[in-house]
């Protein structure tokens, strides 16, 4: 049986609707499937294979053990909003009330959620780069809006700025960003983030900013769009727990906004999950208020591991474009003879005993030519497994 409904456009907006009307399975799954098939390194999804600090774990455990197991406030528990405010205020001089204008949410894709279904009306453009966290495409489409994107290009994945005032106009209702970008690595320069405020003021559009990746940059500190001048009424700045602690399923993310945009999200977040995480909160509380020692070394850490992963791919023939953070690499398989990269990363467990992602699942279906014989790796794994994968990337030179 057919069945109607908003998922279609979601599907749609993801570019996953098949001809017949179902859900396509995502590359993501397919290539999860052979990890496991194959026993490949997975060097495919985004998530660290460590856990973070102690002391954030055991805050978890102790909140479990202590009761806190119940309903936690709908806006977040005071101590989790007081530590992202004063995380905020530590980190980027930023100042936020943490009882108007932070939301906790179930992870940034909440958050992001939230924010897309509350402020954009049907027919409403939503920019985003492209690639794009495969995300955005979906809960665009869901909110009804209208998903125009700007490209970004190897080898620096930096926009035009031409065609990023090209690309915003009066029926621009939010700017959707992604920095520390996912998937190229990219960290945009002051320059891009300066246009994108003035483009923002100048069309009357919002902008929501999804840093979740703000402590893992490894050449360049991050600057928040927040902290432009002329951004902070407009801006929507979203993170999350996950990334920076080691800590993807526990889901603890957050906004911080102007209350009147807070309000507006909270509209929306209240019916989807109300609330979420209770014993979590305080561990994220705790993470938030480690000393700037732990933020520094989890960026080297994750930054000697670029290196590994990087100066391995290279050996084994690729061009890399060098990532300036996320746990992200981008590589062109074209000088070892590939063209495609879905074939490639389809072929690559076999060959070489690790799994990858072809960049074009970041791109809409229009535009996957753009994205060639361009593959992403995911560095967040242990130095010895990314050892291993730099070892077996390398017979692949050899047996073109
Ligand atoms: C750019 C980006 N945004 C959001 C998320 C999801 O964050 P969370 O798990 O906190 O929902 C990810 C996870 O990979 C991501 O890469």
């Amino acid at each position: 049986m057919h069945i109607r409904g908003p998922w279609q456009r979601a599907a749609a907006g993801a570019g996953l609707l098949a001809p017949d009307g179902s859900i396509a399975s995502t590359i993501f799954a397919e290539m999860s499937a052979l990890a496991v098939k194959t026993g490949a390194i997975n060097l495919g999804q985004g998530f660290p294979d460590e856990d973070g600090p102690a002391e954030v774990l055991e805050a978890a455990a102790r909140a479990i053990r202590e009761g806190v197991n119940q309903y936690p406030p709908g806006i977040g528990t005071a101590q989790l909003r007081q530590a992202i405010a004063a995380h905020q205020r530590r980190f980027y001089g930023l100042e936020v009330d943490p009882d108007r204008e932070v939301l906790v949410t179930a992870g940034a894709t909440e958050a992001l959620a939230a924010s897309l279904l509350a402020l954009v009306d049907e027919g409403d453009e939503v920019l985003t780069f492209e690639p794009f966290y495969d995300a955005y495409g979906a809960l665009i489409a869901l909110a009804g809006g209208r998903h125009v994107t700007v490209p970004l290009r190897a080898p620096d994945f930096r926009p035009d700025l031409d065609e990023l005032r090209a690309a915003v106009t009066d029926r621009t209702r939010v700017i959707l960003v992604n920095n520390p970008h996912n998937p190229t690595g990219a960290v945009f320069d002051r320059e891009v983030l300066e246009t994108i405020v003035e483009l923002a003021e100048r069309h009357d559009a919002l902008i929501l900013t999804d840093e979740v990746y703000e402590h893992l940059t490894f050449d360049r500190p991050h600057t928040p769009v927040a902290t432009l001048p002329g951004a902070s009424d407009r801006t929507i700045t979203v993170s999350s727990g996950g990334k920076t602690f080691s800590t993807t399923g526990w889901k603890i993310g957050w906004l911080t906004a102007r209350h009147e945009l807070v309000t507006a999200v909270l509209a929306v977040k209240q019916f989807l999950t109300y609330v979420n995480g209770a014993p979590f909160q305080p561990a994220i509380a705790a993470g938030l208020a480690l000393p700037d020692a732990f933020f520094a070394d989890a960026a080297a850490a994750l930054r000697d591991k670029r290196d590994l992963l990087s100066d391995g791919l290279r050996q084994a023939g690729f061009d890399v474009f060098e990532s300036h953070g996320s746990y992200f690499v981008v590589a062109d398989a074209a000088p070892l003879g590939y063209p495609d990269a879905v074939e490639f990363c389809r072929e690559l467990p076999a060959r070489a005993g690790v799994v990858a992602i072809p960049l074009s699942a970041f791109y809409r279906e229009e535009h996957r030519g753009d994205a060639r014989s361009l593959v992403r790796f995911a560095f967040c794994k242990r130095a010895a497994v990314l050892e291993a994968a730099a070892v077996q990337l390398a017979a692949l030179g050899t047996t073109v």
